[in-house]
């Protein structure tokens, strides 16, 4: 998409973790970024760089009289759900949300003649990991989700790349692996409820505003026996989304591209950067594995580079670490749900 004077892109879930990042990274590139939001776990107070259109994503009408009053020119689409424990208790509300959320967000594309689409995907749809235990994963590992949530983003994928090849709609799945961080203007962070990630868990136990940590399993095939996971600084893939959006592909085309910085933290480095940037040590116990876990996610990120011409450059770390920490003792809107965070951290 050529970037105009202010187009405006749609963000669904923009009132989120990583939308909300991203609104910003589109206005400092000079788009205007309309937030379409539900607001079930996304935050009023975290849109503020383009107007925002309450609405939920299976709402097809409510999503088309949204793009044609802000008269949009690609969305970028976010809004879902993410915790991977609950896909498994509940599978019908995340096909619900994210899958039937999608249709009718392709639907109301369609009808007003959208053309451009960048998608929220995820490491999930590798499951296991990649062909070793150790190794990077490239696009074209085996896909075998081993969660609802996976299999969710999945078919939303092959339902984006349907429609790509049936109604001229060029598409970008960006499969994340673990997003964390926060953005340098503490403006805006993450703040989910339950929280399920890892390093704002150490850092609520380090701080004293949760339970200890506890890690899930220290004997798995990885160096120091604990998981090993990509962490990619938020702004990082924020910037991701926007080199999506502008890159030259043509109508029709279908991309799924990983995003993530190629090398892997384990669960004791992640406790230990956590512990220097504190003073002290994170509290923790080690406990059973989760059933799923695999030993090691990291991506591949070499498609990124030739295709998008990205690649991370504030994802060290301890930079995320410090970041993160900033973000967690700065006063802020979510600031009430750290105290009920649940004391385990996954990959979504
Ligand atoms: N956080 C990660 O590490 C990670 C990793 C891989 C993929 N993802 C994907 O990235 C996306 C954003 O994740 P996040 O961490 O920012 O989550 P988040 O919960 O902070 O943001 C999701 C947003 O979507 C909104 N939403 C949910 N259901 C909706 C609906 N039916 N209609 C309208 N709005 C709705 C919520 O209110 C929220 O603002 C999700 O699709 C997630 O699956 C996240």
């Amino acid at each position: 998409m050529d970037r105009g004077t202010k187009a405006a892109v749609l963000v669904t879930g923009g009132a989120g973790f990583i939308g909300a990042h991203t609104a910003k990274a589109l206005h400092d590139r000079g788009y205007l970024p309309v937030v379409y939001d539900n607001l079930s776990s996304g935050f009023r107070d975290a849109v503020r760089w383009g107007p925002f259109v309450h609405g939920d994503i299976r709402d097809e009408r409510a999503l088309g009289d949204a793009l044609a009053e802000h008269g949009i020119k690609a969305v970028i689409h976010f809004a879902g759900l993410i915790e991977v424990g609950r896909s498994v208790a509940k599978p019908d509300l995340f096909w619900e949300h994210n899958v039937a959320g999608t249709v009718s967000l392709l639907g109301a594309m369609r009808d007003r003649g959208v053309g451009r689409l960048v998608f929220s995907s995820s490491a999930a749809v590798y499951g296991q990991g990649g062909r070793g235990p150790l190794e990077t994963i490239p696009e074209d590992a085996p896909k075998a989700p081993a969660s609802p949530y996976g299999d969710t983003k999945l078919a939303c994928e092959w339902m984006i790349q349907a429609q790509c090849r049936a109604y001229g709609l060029t598409g970008v799945a960006l499969r994340y692996f673990n997003a964390a961080g926060a953005d340098p203007s503490d403006q805006i962070g993450e703040a989910h409820e339950p929280e399920t990630h890892l390093i704002p868990l150490a850092i609520a136990a380090a701080l004293g505003d949760g339970k200890p940590l506890t890690v899930f399993g220290d004997d798995f095939d990885t160096p120091d026996g604990t998981c090993l996971r990509d962490y990619i600084h938020v702004s990082d893939l924020a910037a991701a989304h926007v080199a999506a959006l502008e890159a030259d592909l043509p109508a029709g085309a279908f991309e799924a591209v990983n995003v993530g910085t190629g090398q892997g933290a384990s669960v004791f480095e992640v406790v230990k950067a956590v512990g220097q940037a504190v003073g002290h040590a994170v509290p923790h116990s080690i406990g059973a594995r989760r059933a799923g876990d695999p030993a090691s996610l990291v991506a591949n990120p070499s498609r990124a580079r030739e295709l998008l011409g990205w690649s991370a450059t504030r994802s060290s770390l301890d930079q995320i670490v410090a970041d993160a920490l900033r973000w967690e003792r700065t006063p802020r809107y979510g600031a009430g749900v750290r105290g009920e965070r649940k004391m385990q951290a996954s990959v979504d």
